[in-house]
């Protein structure tokens, strides 16, 4: 039986041509098959100040407010390990990307989870944070646009949560893998760009999906000189940069005309509301996305999201996450990834039509 799989959050398009060819003629040069630099190239930097600087207006050190990572789960993994003792709390949200509580328990902190409910458009709710448990807090994540709900933020949020840090002295990592993938001529604003951010912030950004170059492992993190350099000192005890060749490849992406995002985007928009609608067909609830190529869709009353989602995949082939899977207050939703062509979701549409 066919399997029509919305489960993973991996672009099934290709990275663009120009950025495949940068990197077949950096693969020609000796000088890229030695050991890279811990921080990356300095190109490579001052492409992504080049970079924040046309989209957020930024004005970034690239010596020393911008690193290079392999993959921002890389950085995302080793971020604690620079901040906290045992014992300290990290904030994350729940649902959330599942590193950032991982990645905390293997630092030997406390993860304490954020819940992210519909009624409060999937924003964390800071006064329901104990004081207790702010005072002992060293790092807080945060993620819009965000993975699993698609939600996103305001400059006001932002604020909310730069006050809060500022009163408890707590680090701000903006996670904004998904900055970029944006519908409708929104346009999401970075966490960095609003006042007293830098004070408190690092922001991780990655080429991931931007780019459809997932499988190349490279991304980026920039902000506060101290952040930034707390990260560059665990990152050099535990590997050794990011290969030149992708690296190169990267610069070009980066440097050149953006139009392959546009292209890539709106192929995402159309799949975005030919799944959006037909999902509003079957009756099942959900918000149309701004951003990210998920929908976050209310599983239907009196099912847990794995009965769902198992539900699907046994009945009509067709597999989503459980909300359940990234935290306990994803409990009620799955999510669909709109990674399949427009054939397959009519297809998809087609089989749950035809057992729900
Ligand atoms: C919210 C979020 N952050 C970070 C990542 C990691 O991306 P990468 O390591 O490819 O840069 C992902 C990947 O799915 C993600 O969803």
């Amino acid at each position: 039986k066919e399997i029509i799989s919305f489960g993973v959050g991996d672009p099934d398009l290709p990275t663009p041509e120009h950025i495949v060819k940068a990197c077949c003629e950096a693969a020609k040069k000796p000088e890229n098959h030695r050991y890279p630099s811990y921080e990356g190239m300095l190109e490579f930097r001052e492409a992504v100040a080049e970079r924040c600087k046309r989209d957020y207006g930024l004005s970034l050190d690239p010596e020393r407010e911008i690193i290079a990572l392999i993959g921002s789960k890389e950085g995302i993994h080793n971020f604690p390990f620079a901040f906290v003792n045992p014992g300290d709390y990290v904030l994350y949200p729940d649902p959330g990307y599942p590193v950032y509580k991982t990645s905390a328990i293997f630092a030997c902190a406390k993860p304490y989870a954020m819940p992210l409910k519909k009624e409060n458009n999937f924003l964390p709710d800071l006064d329901k944070i104990p004081s207790e448990v702010a005072r002992k807090a060293k790092i807080m994540w945060i993620n819009y646009p965000n993975n699993p709900t698609s939600a996103i933020a305001t400059k006001d949020f932002y604020r909310e949560v730069i006050d809060f840090a500022q009163d408890y002295n707590i680090i701000v990592a903006s996670d904004e893998a998904y900055s970029k993938m944006t519908f409708d001529d929104y346009k999401a604003p970075s966490f960095l760009e609003v006042e007293g951010a830098y004070e408190v912030g690092i922001v991780f950004d990655s080429l991931s999906k931007t780019y459809n170059m997932t499988g190349w492992r490279i991304a980026y993190a920039f902000g506060n000189e101290k952040i930034v350099n707390g990260l560059k000192k665990v990152k050099t005890n535990v590997d050794s940069g990011v290969s030149q060749i992708i690296q190169e490849a990267a610069i070009v992406a980066l440097t050149s005309s953006q139009d392959c995002i546009r292209e890539t985007l709106k192929i995402y928009q159309t799949r975005r509301d030919l799944l959006y609608s037909g999902l509003r067909e079957l009756g099942l609830k959900c918000e149309k996305p701004k951003a990210t190529f998920y929908l976050w869709v209310e599983v239907p009353e009196g099912k847990g999201s794995i009965e769902f989602a198992t539900e699907l995949l046994d009945k009509a082939g067709v597999v989503c996450t459980p909300g359940v899977g990234f935290g306990e207050h994803g409990e009620g939703f799955v999510r669909f990834a709109l990674t399949q062509n427009e054939e397959k979701i009519k297809k998809a549409l087609k089989k749950m039509r035809e057992v729900m």
